[in-house]
C-alpha cells in the first residue's frame, strides 16, 4: 500500500489541478449509471413501476455494468493516492463488501432474467427468491454510496 501512494498514477491524483476533482466526477457518473439503473432493476423485480415490461429488465442491467466500468476504474485510481488509509478504513472496507455482494447479485440476476422474465410475464409474477433478493440488492447500493460518502469523515 505504501508504494502504491509512491505510484505516478497516485502523484497524478493528489496534486495534479484536475486529478482528484476529474476522477471523483467521474467516480460520482458511474455511480448514478450503475446504482440509478440496478435500483430501477430491482423496483420492478419487488413490484414498483409495473409498466416497465420485465422483459426489459436485463437490457438495463446491460448498460448499468458500464457503470461499474468506470466505478472500478476510477475507484483505484482514487484508491492509490491514500492507499494505506483506504486499506485500514473499516468503513472503507464495508463499502468495498457492500459492492462486492451488489455486483454478485447483479451478475447471478442478469442470466435468470434473460431465460426466464417472459415466463414470469406470463406465469404472474416474479418469483419470491427473485424479489428478496432485489431486496437485499437495494439494500446494498444503498449501503456503498452511504459508506462511500462517508470514507472521507469516520
Ligand atoms: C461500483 C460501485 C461504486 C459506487 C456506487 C461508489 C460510490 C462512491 C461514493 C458515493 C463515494 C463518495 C464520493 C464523494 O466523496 O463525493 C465514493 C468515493 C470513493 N470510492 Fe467508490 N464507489 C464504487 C466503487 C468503488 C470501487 C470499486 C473503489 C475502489 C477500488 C472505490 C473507491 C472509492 C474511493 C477511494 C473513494 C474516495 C473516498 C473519499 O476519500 O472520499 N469505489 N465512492
Amino acid at each position: 500500500m505504501q508504494w502504491l501512494e509512491t505510484t505516478a498514477l497516485a502523484e497524478w491524483v493528489l496534486t495534479s489541478l484536475v486529478g482528484y476533482p476529474l476522477v471523483l466526477t467521474l467516480h460520482s457518473v458511474g455511480m448514478a449509471i450503475i446504482v440509478g439503473l440496478v435500483m430501477v432493476v430491482d423496483l420492478r423485480l419487488i413490484g414498483r413501476f409495473e409498466r416497465i415490461p420485465l422483459t426489459a429488465l436485463q437490457s438495463l442491467l446491460r448498460l448499468a455494468w458500464y457503470g461499474f466500468a468506470v466505478n472500478l476504474t476510477t475507484g483505484v485510481m482514487i484508491f492509490t493516492s491514500q492507499a494505506v488509509f483506504y486499506s485500514t478504513s473499516p468503513t472503507f472496507l464495508l463499502k468495498m463488501l457492500m459492492v462486492i455482494g451488489g455486483v454478485a447479485i447483479a451478475a447471478y440476476m442478469q442470466p435468470i432474467l434473460r431465460r426466464e422474465a417472459v415466463g414470469w410475464g406470463e406465469t404472474g409474477g416474479v418469483p419470491p427468491r427473485i424479489r428478496t433478493l432485489a431486496t437485499v440488492s437495494l439494500a446494498m447500493w444503498s449501503m456503498t454510496i452511504i459508506t462511500g460518502r462517508f470514507t472521507a469523515y469516520l
